[in-house]
């Protein structure tokens, strides 16, 4: 850990990521901060450097050696590394985070070459405060945790999961405004599942089994214990977990400290965001609507809550809010008579009596029984939404809602450009993976992306702004509100449900803003007016300059 050192010289100046400016410390700078010689003599402004970087960035071969670039760049110089970023959000977001990263994690041992964040090892396990207190700085606002076992649809990837808090962060900083230094990615090293891993020689995790659950649960325990200790105020962030260990993890922290779940809740937070959008685009609350989930997993079950929660949040009963909801897993309705459903899929089982009489309870047969305006899918098949099922729904409604959300694109239940044939070019789409825009007329229209993006970093900014103690559902859903608000279909029903990338930043800081506001009134955040928490939002914007010495 380096303590806060405003006065730093020569070598350790120019070689601090966070501190350097390269080329471009002026020449009087250069006397008086002990670098002369250290540097050719041309000075270059951060614009210049700026258009050199992405010269340079071009000219990478593929996506991977694009994001290796960008990696080495960041661990040289990270002022320098957002600004490249900023200048090209929408081409650079996809090989600093998904899909590129996928690949990063994939090669991780391969691609290694400076340490980053902290690699929390079992074999270290009884000298984790030693382990925490090697961090880089002393203070930090924002980490983000995996234990590597379930990374994007690659599934146990051992400590190769590092590199998804580590672009994770990254994005935190690019479009929350995050101060890079006060960020900490960590990897927690279980152990691997992954054979090939573990006979992969240049693997370089601890090469053993993933441990039993009871030393698992224990180990992290300890972990939060002395991260809760000492890092009481910062943001604990879980990441790419097992579906196993999602859910118990984020339950048995969740009201003791700063924490979230972003694939639980800022995945469920985007969707909510895009059916905001949609409803209003579409004339019917959702409190008003019929609501099927194709996929009951952990994803589906998060989206699911928070829908209910949302349809109370506009007037109904709970009682009332689950009648319009239908969950529907690879066994068919999720109904009150079944026997294999978890605690929280048990809140989604609709009375058998509302299925007498079906021929069958699958997909097909709610929409044909059900008036049904939303059709979201969480159920990794692709297809599933079938040309006929689409257009009986379409036939029951103007506007029919329906989001393709599994990942990858292969995964998808379908694609939106057989959606907006079957549609006649009514549906409101939103899908899990980038599609390429669809054809109309003479032009094209951009597909929304449920990436959660539009919501996680907004949740760091708007944590670390109003000094939160807690993330609500409440907080989650105000970000959900705030996005849907933003979207450009309200204004124009050709465009799509959720903003461009590009607009991320501005966006991100009205979601923050909103966040931060609702921490105030949920009592988790010191008080403070309106005005003052948007002051504090804005003020609490890292940019990415050159600061003067
Ligand atoms: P999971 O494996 O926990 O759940 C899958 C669910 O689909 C299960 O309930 C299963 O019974 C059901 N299912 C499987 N086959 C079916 C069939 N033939 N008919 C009906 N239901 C069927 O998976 P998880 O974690 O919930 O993820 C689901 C999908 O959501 C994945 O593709 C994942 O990549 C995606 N996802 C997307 C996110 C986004 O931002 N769009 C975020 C998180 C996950």
């Amino acid at each position: 850990m380096t303590p806060q050192q405003p006065h730093r010289r020569g070598q350790d100046l120019l070689f601090d990521p966070l501190t350097t400016k390269g080329t471009a410390f002026s020449h009087d700078e250069r006397r008086e901060l002990g670098l002369l010689g250290l540097l050719p003599v041309a000075v270059k402004s951060i614009t210049e450097q700026a258009a050199h970087t992405y010269a340079e960035f071009s000219s990478r071969r593929d996506d991977l050696d694009k994001h290796i670039y960008l990696r080495a760049l960041q661990d040289r110089n990270e002022t320098l590394f957002y600004r490249l970023l900023s200048d090209h959000i929408e081409e650079m977001l996809p090989i600093v985070y998904t899909p590129t990263v996928g690949d990063a994690c994939r090669q991780f041992s391969e691609i290694y070459r400076r340490p980053r964040g902290l690699f929390v090892s079992y074999p270290d396990r009884d000298r984790l405060r030693e382990v925490l207190r090697n961090r880089r700085e002393e203070q930090v606002d924002v980490i983000v945790v995996t234990d590597g076992q379930r990374i994007l649809g690659l599934g146990d990837q051992g400590i190769g999961g590092m590199g998804i808090p580590i672009g994770k962060l990254s994005l935190y900083t690019l479009i929350g405004g995050i101060d890079p230094a006060r960020t900490l990615p960590i990897i927690l090293d279980v152990g691997t599942d992954n054979v090939e891993l573990l006979h992969d020689p240049q693997y370089l995790g601890w090469r053993h089994r993933r441990i039993s659950d009871e030393q698992y649960y224990a180990f992290v325990d300890d972990f939060v214990a002395v991260v809760h200790e000492e890092l009481p105020e910062v943001l604990l962030q879980w990441e790419d977990f097992a579906t196993v260990h999602a859910l118990p993890l984020l339950n048995r922290y969740r009201d003791r400290m700063l924490t979230f779940n972003d694939d639980i809740q800022g995945t469920a937070a985007v969707a909510l965001g895009a059916l905001h959008g949609a409803v209003r685009a579409a004339g019917r609350p959702l409190s008003q609507q019929q609501v099927v989930m194709l996929g009951a997993g952990s994803a589906g079950i998060g989206v699911l809550e928070m829908v209910r929660q949302q349809m109370v949040a506009e007037g109904l009963s709970d009682a009332e809010a689950g009648e319009r909801i239908w969950a529907i897993d690879i066994n068919g309705v999720l109904t009150d008579d079944r026997d294999d459903l978890s605690e929280s899929q048990r809140r989604f089982a609709q009375p058998t009596s509302r299925v007498s009489g079906w021929d069958a309870r699958g997909l097909a047969d709610v929409v044909h029984h059900v008036d049904v305006g939303i059709l979201l899918g969480l159920s990794t098949v692709a297809g599933a939404f079938t040309e006929s099922i689409v257009r009986e729904l379409a036939a029951k409604t103007d506007r029919p809602i329906i989001f393709p959300l599994s990942n990858p694109t292969s995964r998808a239940e379908a694609h939106p450009a057989e959606l907006d044939e079957w549609t006649g070019g009514r549906a409101l789409i939103a899908t899990g993976s980038p599609f390429p825009p669809i054809p109309h007329g003479q032009g094209s229209r951009r597909v929304a992306q449920c990436n959660n993006v539009y919501i996680f970093p907004a949740m760091g900014l708007a944590v670390t702004a109003a000094r939160a103690s807690r993330v609500t559902d409440a907080m989650m859903r105000a970000a959900a509100t705030t996005l849907g608000d933003a979207s450009p279909a309200l204004s124009d029903p050709g465009q799509p449900l959720l903003p461009a990338f590009a607009d991320l930043p501005e966006i991100t800081t009205r979601i923050a803003t909103a966040v931060a506001i609702q921490a105030v009134r949920d009592g988790v955040a010191p008080q403070a007016s309106d005005e003052e928490v948007a002051e504090a939002v804005r003020q609490a914007r890292w940019t990415p300059e050159y600061r003067s010495r």
